[in-house]
């Protein structure tokens, strides 16, 4: 591996998001330039991007329409206010948004990342109930493992330890078990057993009781955790106990928004409803930072109907660039594209040329599960107790150097292709990450 381009001493002005800097310092892994499925390095290396970026690139590289579209918003209007003011641009993505949400999700508030957008859904939920007369169901339950961005909401909701561990005090939240059981390892999709696992839900509701729970919070399967994947019954179950409860259910479609499971959204796959819905990502093909929140009428019409003068703010909420003219025009473009006939079913033949070429890892060395669903999956490896990541780390530098950029969290390695590619690129990618896991154990 390169060690620092020879222009440059020092790489510490730039501190890396989500990044062991010293790691990278020794070992920078810089990408110059991308077009279609790959990435080129200052030196000249091309790599796969097996993840689409960061699960946000589906359309790939280089999009050629996405980038006539903001150049042609850039000269007609490069930013509007947000608060007060208001573009044409932003109602017509806001249209084709709750076009394509499912069900009676029919108004979109804007912000610009995953993580914005889960703590606006939270706050969203506890306004909601404020607004009924509730103030006290403010609490919030999330899931083992789950993952809903950055922000303060969006770490307390999650279920990922590392990612509280040095922020103290968080908010109220409790979290229902991951929906990972070693009976299903190895599972081609969605996986037989675990609707029983949301039940646990009633173990919380019965200490905390549902007059204090404003919302279950999760992803429809869990990305950032491993491309962990819910039995077929699960989020259905889920739904009910919140009917039955009085809770808010939202949905985090960050990564799984926008044709990822071969639907439009999770929600379709696994044909439930939620109240909110989360989604950012793949809306603007990850070109312009862009989130949004997606809620239903009952919610939209309790915050519009408070009493009260009508130049009262209903939701005292937003960013600076909510619904950037720039962002919304890129995902106009990308939605636009997504929404041509035969991507989705492209999408799912790929998921199947997907799902027989992950599961040929099986039997390797150190792999200890694999899952897939749509063009998503992962491949769990053997975690070391003294080194728990090592071997994810290790074999992930491994494929960089064999021209596969792939991600790795905790001891997963994940796998989201662009829907662009062709059939041999994704065994192509798999061929590689064999190569690289086989090497690595010779070696360890
Ligand atoms: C499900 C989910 N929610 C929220 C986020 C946070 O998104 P962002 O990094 O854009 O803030 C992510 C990012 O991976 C995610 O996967």
């Amino acid at each position: 591996m390169t060690a620092f381009p020879p222009n440059r001493q020092s790489f510490s002005s730039h501190w890396l998001a989500f990044t062991s800097n010293r790691r990278f310092h020794q070992h920078p892994k810089m990408v110059s330039h991308a077009e279609g499925i790959f990435y080129h390095t200052p030196e000249g290396h091309k790599l796969y991007d097996s993840l689409s970026g960061l699960w946000c690139t589906p359309l790939g590289h280089g999009n050629q329409a996405i980038a006539e579209a903001i150049n042609a918003q850039m000269q007609q209007l490069d930013y509007a206010p947000a608060f007060n003011v208001s573009h044409p641009l932003a109602f017509e993505l806001a249209d084709k948004l709750v076009e394509m949400a499912p069900g009676d999700l029919n108004h979109c508030l804007f912000c610009n990342s995953g993580s914005e957008a889960a703590d606006t859904a939270l706050k969203l939920a506890r306004a909601y109930w404020r607004a009924k007369g509730k103030p006290e169901k403010s609490k919030f339950i999330g899931r083992s493992k789950g993952y809903h961005g950055v922000n303060f909401g969006g770490i307390s909701v999650g279920g990922i330890g590392g990612n509280r561990k040095v922020y103290g005090q968080t908010l109220d939240a409790y979290h229902l078990p991951h929906t990972w059981l070693a009976e299903n390892c190895f599972s081609k999709g969605v996986p037989e057993v675990g609707d029983h696992l949301a039940d646990s839900l009633l173990a919380i509701l019965e200490v905390q009781d549902p007059s204090n729970i404003a919302a279950v919070m999760v992803e429809p399967m869990a990305g950032s955790g491993g491309v962990i994947i819910p039995s077929a019954g699960y989020l259905k179950r889920l739904r009910a106990l919140c009917d039955q409860h009085d809770i808010l259910l939202i949905f985090d479609e960050v990564i799984t928004g926008f044709g990822r499971m071969g639907t439009l959204f999770g929600a379709d796959y696994f044909d439930v409803q939620p109240d909110i819905l989360t989604c950012a990502k793949a809306l603007t093909n990850g070109v312009m930072p862009m989130g949004a929140v997606l809620a239903n009428t009952d919610i939209y019409h309790c915050l519009m109907e408070q009493p009260g003068d009508d130049y009262l703010i209903e939701f005292p909420h937003g960013y600076t660039y909510s619904a950037h003219p720039l962002a919304c025009a890129a995902a106009l473009a990308s939605l636009n594209q997504l929404q041509q006939p035969g991507l989705l079913p492209k999408v799912a033949d790929l998921a199947k040329v997907f799902e027989q070429a992950i599961h040929e890892l099986k039997g390797l060395p150190l792999v200890e599960d694999i899952r897939n669903i749509g063009l998503a999956g992962a491949i769990q490896l053997t975690m070391e107790s003294k080194q728990p990541l090592k071997h994810a780390s290790e074999i992930s530098a491994l494929c960089w150097q064999k021209g596969v950029y792939v991600r790795f969290g905790g001891n997963n390695l994940s796998f989201a292709p662009p829907f662009i590619c062709e059939p041999q690129d994704i065994r192509e990618i798999f061929s590689r990450v064999a190569e690289a896991i086989q090497e690595y154990d010779r070696g360890v």
